[in-house]
């Protein structure tokens, strides 16, 4: 999610200083607002309200503190304070406002980016306790799975673990989604960012295509080129959350390269899977893909998940050699699949409907237990029947 930040402020010099030290970092709108004499409400006149605010105050001056001290606390974004330290009024102030943050100048990069990620968590959290489980997928190189596994565990989500789900897939140009599941739909993931204010849950189903397992996929339907700068990040992160409102699970499959709507969608994401595949190019790829996400995105390591799409045990590189390589361990491993799995998902059969016994149907359906948290059917009656009558009794 694309994060709007303003700082806002007297001193236009140190307002500059504050904006240099954000600069070049993604999952950020970021604006600056100097405050004239007379305008103490550093939101006065805003059209849109920023997400965070990042107020600067001098030593003299703590009108804007005392003008958001009195402000209603619920109507307001979260606050970090900024200023000289010692002034025990600006404290006092700045405790009253609700400040999530004090920073004391001079402030350092890593001091302000660290503030911001504790506000932006918060964020989030607050933002996910009424939405579904969002699962972002991406490739480390291309061509490694991502979309087949994306594909095909959002369709275990909705066959086999019964949940509601949805799936959008961000490759606006190939829609390869589309082809994994045989599912073509007339509008699309582009019309529908059209019509987002006037969406509500029953309007935007018309923008997917529904599969018979019940999985909605929202894609683009365009035969025009789509280019990113076209597309409006902060509009597609509305549309992902209204997705994820409506259904337990939004599944996000990404292309491998990052923009800003991927990195809106990752940030976004309450899970972020790696597909890779077991060579050191690919691990050198899935390492820097992790450091983007941990030191720019500001994501949390515990949301990544690394996978190994067709695994072979022999391989050049053993688990323990990819985990070490990329820098966290690796989630679970997905093996190829054979011949005749692959003629049926050329032509957009979903694997556990071609051979729910086969070892890739498998693996998917581990992730998609590890992601419900609950074993299968068959598990459980498995555990039942091995279970001493008087322990069932
Ligand atoms: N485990 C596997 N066994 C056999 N074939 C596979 C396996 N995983 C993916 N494939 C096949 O490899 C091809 C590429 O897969 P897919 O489109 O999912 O890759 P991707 O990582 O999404 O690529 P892109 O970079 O284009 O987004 C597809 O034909 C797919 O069926
Ligand atoms: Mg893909």
């Amino acid at each position: 999610m694309l994060t709007r930040l303003l700082i806002t402020g007297r001193a236009g010099a140190a307002l500059t200083g504050l904006q240099q030290h954000l600069t070049g970092l993604t999952g950020f709108d970021v604006r600056v607002r100097p405050l004239a004499n007379g305008n103490a409400d550093p939101l006065h006149g805003l059209e849109q309200l920023p997400d965070i605010v990042v107020l600067r105050f001098q030593a003299d001056q703590t009108a804007e503190l005392t003008a958001w001290a009195v402000g209603q606390p619920g109507s307001r974004p979260p606050l970090i304070v900024v200023g000289p330290a010692g002034n025990a009024e600006a404290m006092r102030l700045a405790v009253r406002s609700g400040a999530r943050d004090f920073l004391a100048e001079p402030i350092s990069k890593s001091d302000l980016l660290a503030a911001l990620e504790r506000v932006r968590e918060e964020l989030r959290s607050r933002a996910t306790s009424a939405r579904g489980a969002v699962h972002a997928f991406i490739g480390a190189s291309g061509g490694v799975g991502s979309s087949l596994i994306a594909a095909n565990v959002a369709h275990l989500l909705a066959v086999q673990a019964q949940r509601s789900t949805v799936i959008a897939d961000m490759d606006l140009n190939f829609a390869p989604i589309a082809h994994h599941l045989d599912l073509h739909g007339e509008r699309g993931i582009l019309e529908a960012l059209e019509v987002l204010d006037s969406l509500d849950a029953h309007a935007l189903t018309g923008y997917g295509a529904l599969h018979r397992s019940g999985l909605r996929l929202y894609a683009s339907t365009t035969k025009h080129v789509v280019l990113g700068k076209d597309v409006s990040a902060s509009r597609m992160a509305r549309l992902f959350d209204l997705l994820a409102r409506h259904h337990q699970h939004l599944v996000i499959d990404l292309p491998h390269s990052i923009d800003d709507l991927t990195a809106t969608a990752l940030g976004i994401a309450t899970e972020i899977y790696i597909v890779m595949q077991q060579s050191t190019l690919n691990a050198r790829n899935a390492a820097r893909l992790v450091r983007i996400l941990r030191d720019e995105l500001m994501i949390p390591p515990e949301r990544i998940r690394l996978y190994i799409n067709r695994y072979a045990k022999g391989g050049a590189m053993q688990i323990e050699d990819v985990a070490g390589a990329v820098g966290v361990p690796v989630a679970g491993t997905i093996p190829s699949h054979y011949k005749q799995m692959l003629e049926s998902s050329d032509v957009g059969m979903p694997l556990y409907d071609a051979d729910r016994r086969a070892p890739i149907t498998k693996a998917l359906l581990q992730i998609v237990q590890d992601i419900t948290g609950s074993q299968s059917q068959e598990r459980h009656s498995l555990l039942a029947r091995a279970l001493p009558a008087f322990l069932r009794s």
